[in-house]
């Protein structure tokens, strides 16, 4: 550490960083815009000036840019300096002439990073009085908005999207004393990642164009600490409510797993919650029921017995683990595909008994070296991709460290990497979007990228099996890709079960042992699908296909579905035969959906805004996400209607759980795996009571004076140390717990800086999450022996691979109003040689045959795609429910299916 002198008091420094960090790490108040913490300095906005002082005798000194300075040891600055302080309300002063006076009305109003710079630096009162600068804005598609004319030219928002998301289409348009930035024209965002830009923005030029749809002044927000559903990364946010509605989501900084960001389908996803689809009230034979109705049925059918209950990925540990008691460890099921569930398995089994550690998303940022098999991190696990955009700076970051330049000094740094990137190869089916950074890639079916795998593993170990047949580029690959992860001083070999491959999936456990073995610990990252898939891979569920063939041998009486539409998971045929084997349909859900259409009793399940819950992520991670409102209908967390049903039937094990600990202490009692899931946030007896509230929420007597004058007694949290008012005991609320950023001062999304030890580093108390999966400290693991045939082609026949998309392939957020907007239409992807010998062009209908379904889909043309294989794009309407990757054969509309290559 350094010590450096602030004001003439002595503090300690990390001497790597620059002043500016180095002062809010301190917790002392000095304004900034263009620094980042993410992004690094590059002293555009002149408003982090402070005094520097040679030596203590020096009275005179100098305004530096705090956060273009380094924080060695020995540094003396001033931050009261009246010469400072006149400079820095200078700036303010000239980057508020032209900024309009639409505070009141602004979008970014009461969260502003401007505003609390304005005010800190004390610019109380405007001398300009002339004309202002004026701007068009844009449009940039249904999720972000566009106001310039409150731009200060901070250069983040450039900086964040070219820089350091790798997006292309916006940038900063320069005309003679004007800048601008927007897109060459309007159009949608083309970045996964662009609503950071509602935060990274210090201003209100781009705003969460889908909060304006049902806008709420930002403290007037009842707010919860929550979790990203949408995929399996587990990314954590902060999810904001009024008048009974959930209104937006951000980013919740935790260290390990988002940092600073989320991607768009996590920001915006959250629409569905108010979905017209959404099941608000019971339906008994699909007609609404009170809620005693509903439980007296649900009550009879459990006494009746000879229940199954089938659990899901996207459903909350606690959920699972209550359906699982209700019916028994034998008659639970995992509501997957039985291949999905082995892949889970498989995954969990590798991390579990491998030597191979599954890294933190703060760990993958970190790798030097990384070879990704098998996976379309951008579509699939969109933050893994972000994070992993950053880790091929790390190897080049050694040429700055060899000129003595600093990790911050962001132009510098990249003036002197040039266009150096770490080593980073992708082999996939189909190109992904972090292919402009990779140092090589390979484009194959899925049982020729395993053999890559395998021979790479080879390579690294000789004792690992051979594969036989490489051609030479695939050997020299092979090498190449060894020799970079065997360079790296944290390698890491990410996968995952996109490709539907054991196999795939094998062959990177394989890269990642043998590395282990040559004395190189990598890491080894999985992406999972489902927002649970580990947590229900650790219930141990029995395979879905042991359901179908229990109720064909003995007609189960009840079947229960828990947050899963069937539809999705397996084909319909085989659903509604399923479905006709069971006497009655019992399903909780939020949605409207195939399978609750079919069931007997619907039981409105909350989704994560109306509940509380754990999720596991892919890193094996348990986390907990905390209802932002109780819901004013019947809707309740499935576990609690699950209790409910049961006592109803006069069951008493589930009766003992009054409220969630109770729950959670009855699953870790059960399940050594979850021991420590009690512990994942401390409950309302250790912390007392959190507010959900802000100091600054106001109309609490006046909401609901319509109704009655009286303000009623907000409703009891019996789950959480959370209460629902503006009431808090005293203490700092453990960051598990913690509903939102502010501090005195701080009233934008930058007020995290008071929470963490460091900057941009972990959160003080620890980041939220417990780890339940650490890699095996026995020797005992083997390598694979099953390396795959190479792929061969079908005359007749294509391997259909999924094509996975951001905005569209996952099942809930598809239902918000943005994300359906950018959602493509179902398709089928060919490769432009094989569409011409086929006689069809883009656009044209394709009719696909794969088992026993049959559908006509539109051509889409992709010169990504191997020969020999074709892409449905995951999880749309029509395609859900098939098993891929199968072969299956393509025709022209009207004809017959046609063999490959004849026209
Ligand atoms: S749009 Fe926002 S982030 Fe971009 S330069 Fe202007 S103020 Fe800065
Ligand atoms: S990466 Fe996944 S968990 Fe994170 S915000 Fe996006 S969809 Fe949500
Ligand atoms: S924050 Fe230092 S110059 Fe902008």
């Amino acid at each position: 550490m350094a010590t450096i002198y602030i004001d003439n008091e002595a503090r300690q420094a990390n001497p790597k960083q620059n002043l500016l960090h180095a002062c809010l790490s301190l917790d002392y108040d000095l304004p900034y815009f263009c620094w980042h913490p993410a992004l690094g300095s590059v002293g555009a906005c002149r408003q982090c000036a402070v005094k520097q002082f040679r030596n203590e005798q020096d009275t005179t000194g100098k305004l530096v840019m705090a956060c273009m300075t380094p924080a060695a040891d020995g540094t003396r600055i001033s931050i009261t300096d009246p010469e400072a302080v006149v400079f820095r309300a200078a700036v303010i002063q000239g980057l508020m002439q032209n900024h309009p006076h639409d505070c009141p009305v602004c979008d970014e109003g009461g969260e502003c990073h401007l505003q609390d710079m304005t005010v800190m630096t004390g610019h109380w009162s405007r001398t300009y009085s002339f004309g202002k600068r004026t701007f068009r804005n844009q449009y940039l598609g249904p999720l972000v908005n566009h106001e310039m004319n409150r731009c200060i030219q901070c250069q983040r928002c450039v900086r964040f999207y070219r820089e350091y998301a790798g997006g292309s289409d916006l940038n900063a348009f320069h005309l003679r004393d004007s800048i601008y930035f927007g897109r060459h024209e309007d159009g949608v965002l083309e970045s996964e990642f662009s609503g950071n830009l509602v935060e990274v923005c210090p201003t209100g030029v781009f705003t969460d164009a889908t909060l304006k749809h049902h806008y709420a002044r930002k403290w007037d927000l009842q707010m919860a600490p929550s979790m990203c559903v949408h995929c399996g990364l587990g990314c954590n946010t902060t999810v904001g409510e009024r008048y009974g509605s959930l209104r937006r989501v951000v980013n919740r900084y935790n260290h390990q797993v988002n940092g600073h960001f989320l991607c768009d389908r996590g920001r915006f996803g959250y629409e569905f919650v108010e979905s017209n689809l959404r099941v608000r009230y019971p339906l008994l034979n699909g007609k609404a029921a009170t809620k005693s109705e509903a439980l007296e049925r649900f009550g009879a059918l459990l006494r009746e017995g000879n229940v199954l209950g089938i659990g899901s990925p996207r459903a909350s540990l606690e959920g699972n683990f209550a359906l699982r008691t209700l019916v028994g460890p034998d008659r639970f099921f995992g509501g997957i595909s039985d291949q999905e569930l082995q892949l889970s398995s498989t995954m969990l089994r590798i991390l579990r008994e491998g030597p191979a550690r599954s890294p933190s998303l703060d760990e993958v940022e970190h790798s030097d070296a990384v070879f990704v098999l098998g996976e379309d991190v951008t579509n699939v696990a969109p933050i893994m991709a972000l994070r992993l955009r950053q880790s091929v700076r790390q190897a080049p970051m050694e040429i700055a460290a060899k000129l003595h330049i600093p990790e911050w000094l962001d132009q510098p740094v990249r003036e002197a990497v040039q266009e150096a990137k770490g080593p980073l190869y992708i082999a996939s089916p189909y190109a992904t979007k972090l292919d402009d950074i990779v140092t090589a890639s390979y484009r194959a079916a899925p049982e020729d990228l395993a053999r890559l795998g395998f021979a790479v593993a080879h390579t690294i170990d000789s004792s690992a099996p051979e594969v036989t047949g490489l051609s030479p580029e695939l050997e020299k690959m092979a090498a190449d890709i060894a020799s970079a992860l065997l360079g790296g001083k944290n390698p890491l070999v990410v996968s995952g079960a996109s490709c539907r491959s054991q196999s795939v999936i094998e062959a990177a456990a394989q890269v990642a042992w043998a590395l282990c073995k040559a004395g190189h610990p990598a890491a080894l990252s999985f992406t999972t699908p489902e927002c649970n898939s580990f947590g229900l891979a650790l219930m141990e569920p029995r395979p879905l296909s042991e359901a179908f063939r229990a109720i064909e041998s003995e007609s189960a009486s009840t079947l229960i579905v828990l947050e899963n539409d069937l539809f999705r998971r397996t084909p319909a045929s085989a659903v509604a035969s399923l479905l006709r084997g069971v006497s009655h349909l019992v399903v909780l859900d939020h949605l409207e959906n195939a399978t609750t259409e079919a069931a007997e009793l619907v039981l409105p399940a909350g989704t994560y805004a109306e509940s509380d819950g754990t999720l596991v992520n892919n890193e094996g991670r348990a986390q907990r996400f905390f209802q932002v409102f109780a819901p004013g209908t019947d809707v309740e967390e499935s576990w609690r209607w699950l209790r409910e049903g049961s006592m109803a039937a006069d069951f008493k094990v589930e009766a003992a759980w009054r409220n969630l600990d109770d729950l959670t202490t009855a699953m870790a009692a059960e399940m050594a795996v979850f021991a420590s899931i009690p512990q994942v946030a401390p409950s309302r007896k250790i912390v007392g009571k959190i507010a959900r509230e802000p100091n600054r929420y106001s109309g609490r007597t006046a909401m609901l004076a319509n109704i009655s004058v009286h303000e009623p007694k907000p409703p009891d949290d019996p789950d959480s140390a959370l209460a629902f008012s503006m009431e808090s005991d005293p203490v700092l609320a453990p960051p598990s717990l913690n509903p939102f950023f502010w501090a005195p001062g701080w009233n934008s999304i930058q007020a995290v800086n008071k929470f963490q030890s460091e900057i941009g580093g972990p959160l003080r108390g620890g980041d939220p999450g417990i780890r339940l999966i650490e890699p095996s400290s026995m020797q005992s693991w083997q390598y694979y022996s099953a390396v795959p045939e190479a792929f061969r082609p079908q005359l007749d026949r294509w391997l259909l691979v999924p094509i996975f998309h951001i905005f569209g392939s996952e099942e809930l957020s598809r239902h918000a109003q943005g994300i359906a907007q950018l959602a493509p239409r179902p398709y089928l992807a060919l490769n432009p040689m094989e569409a011409s010998l086929l006689g069809v062009k883009a656009d044209e209908q394709i009719k696909v045959t794969v088992g026993d379904s049959q559908f006509e889909l539109e051509v889409v043309l992709r010169a990504d795609l191997p020969r020999g294989v074709a892409g449905l794009p995951a999880g749309l309407p029509m395609i859900e429910g098939i098993t891929l990757p199968a072969f299956g054969k393509l025709a022209l509309t009207g004809a017959a299916p046609s063999a490959r290559g004849a026209a």
